[in-house]
């Protein structure tokens, strides 16, 4: 099996200064260090490793083990001529954290020559027992006047309940959340891809990409991606994802692009994440560094109850309900470390590209993602399918 390709150096705990950081940073031969965190939650201090792609051989086997792929660069050449588009996109988020409707925003220029004829704005409504909803806009799909799919949107939500989080994301999708079975219409997750284009034309830089194309054919063994379900993230200071899997029935894994500003990632295939987490678990300090995170004392014992077997673990880890392994996973600054040194971390700049297979809920990239500025950046993140 190939190894995972991190390119995350850890230099240093979350107590040392930024002194200390860049003393190590220098005596490793790296430039500047980095801090890991994101709300509230301080990781520690990181490098930036130099990094290739995979041959088309080790991408496959990554893929196939569910490990990350990392593509450094590979959209990179695209983004000069999106520039303008993701200036706009900036200003528009600007424009919603100070307050504006989403509705009038696209009412105006440029999104208003975009989304006519073909996107017809219908509603813009929140739902008010979802507290991470900023707004929901629904459009139909008109073709020569005529309506051809309905109930189309767009959803604009915060990532997290926090404060002093102000990252954001846009979804495009269509129909019931959670009922409708999305891959069953081809036809409508194509119309929703082309509003995400019409919204944010900087989606070209994957999706009219023959070379990202050649190699998701190659990597994922199919004969045309189709890049459905789409997101765009605006991950802001001190925000970020907490660890997830993204497995969905109709798409094969999720292509992630970096457009602007950094984002870090640990990324780790299923069975390995429980490899880790029981290698944590049977360090002399692991007791003490799960209590000091906020696991409480029943808490630890059930953990280790669960981790005791690699299939109790594992379903434990799709549990809800699942707190002190949720803390461990996101809280715990040692086992991040011991990921990062596993090479699990990968820092992503514009033009930057990571593969995350999700085969199935036991087989899948899991992952958590920290921004590294201190300003708003923006990334797409498109499921892949094969096209029908
Ligand atoms: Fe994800």
């Amino acid at each position: 099996m190939s190894a995972q390709a991190g390119n995350i150096v850890y230099l240093g705990p979350p107590g040392w200064t930024r002194e200390q950081a860049i003393i190590e940073s220098q005596r490793l031969g790296f430039d500047e260090p980095l801090w890991l965190g994101r709300r509230g939650y301080g990781v520690g201090w990181v490098a930036q490793n130099r990094s290739t792609a995979p041959a088309k051989a080790d991408a496959r086997a990554l893929w196939q083990s569910g490990n990350g792929v990392f593509l450094p660069g590979l959209v990179a050449s695209g983004l000069t001529a999106q520039q303008a588009n993701i200036v706009a996109a900036q200003r528009l988020v600007e424009r919603i954290l100070e307050g504006e409707g989403g509705a009038d925003l696209l009412d105006e220029e440029p999104y208003a020559t975009r989304l006519t004829p073909q996107f017809e704005l219908l509603a813009s409504t929140c739902d008010e027992g979802d507290d991470q909803e900023i707004e929901t806009l629904e459009f139909d799909v008109l073709a020569n006047g005529n309506i051809v799919a309905e109930n189309l949107w767009v959803k604009l939500s915060w990532l997290s309940y926090d404060e002093d989080d102000a990252s954001l994301r846009f979804r495009f999708s269509f129909g019931m959340v959670g009922y409708e079975d999305v891959a069953e219409d081809y036809q409508r997750q194509h119309y929703a891809a082309q509003l995400t284009e019409a919204v944010f034309p900087e989606s070209y830089i994957i999706s009219a990409n023959p070379e990202v194309e050649r190699i998701l054919c190659a990597t994922l063994a199919i004969k045309a991606p189709a890049y459905v379900e789409r997101i765009v993230y605006f991950n802001a200071p001190n925000g970020g994802a907490q660890f997830h899997q993204d497995v969905e029935r109709g798409h094969l894994g999720v292509i992630f692009a970096q457009v602007y500003g950094r984002t870090s990632w640990l990324a780790v295939p299923k069975p390995s994440l429980i490899e880790e987490i029981q290698r944590y678990l049977a360090r002399p300090d692991a007791h003490a560094g799960l209590i000091e995170a906020g696991v409480k004392p029943r808490g630890l014992k059930t953990l280790l109850d669960k981790a005791a077997n690699r299939d109790s673990l594992s379903a434990y880890l799709d549990d809800h309900q699942n707190d002190p392994l949720d803390i461990l996973l996101n809280r715990v600054p040692v086992f991040a470390q011991q990921l990062i040194e596993a090479r699990y971390g990968y820092m992503l700049e514009p033009g930057d590209v990571i593969l995350l297979p999700q085969q199935g809920i036991g087989h899948c990239c899991w992952h958590s993602v920290f921004c590294m500025d201190d300003y708003i950046g923006e990334a797409l993140s498109f499921a892949v399918r094969e096209r029908p």
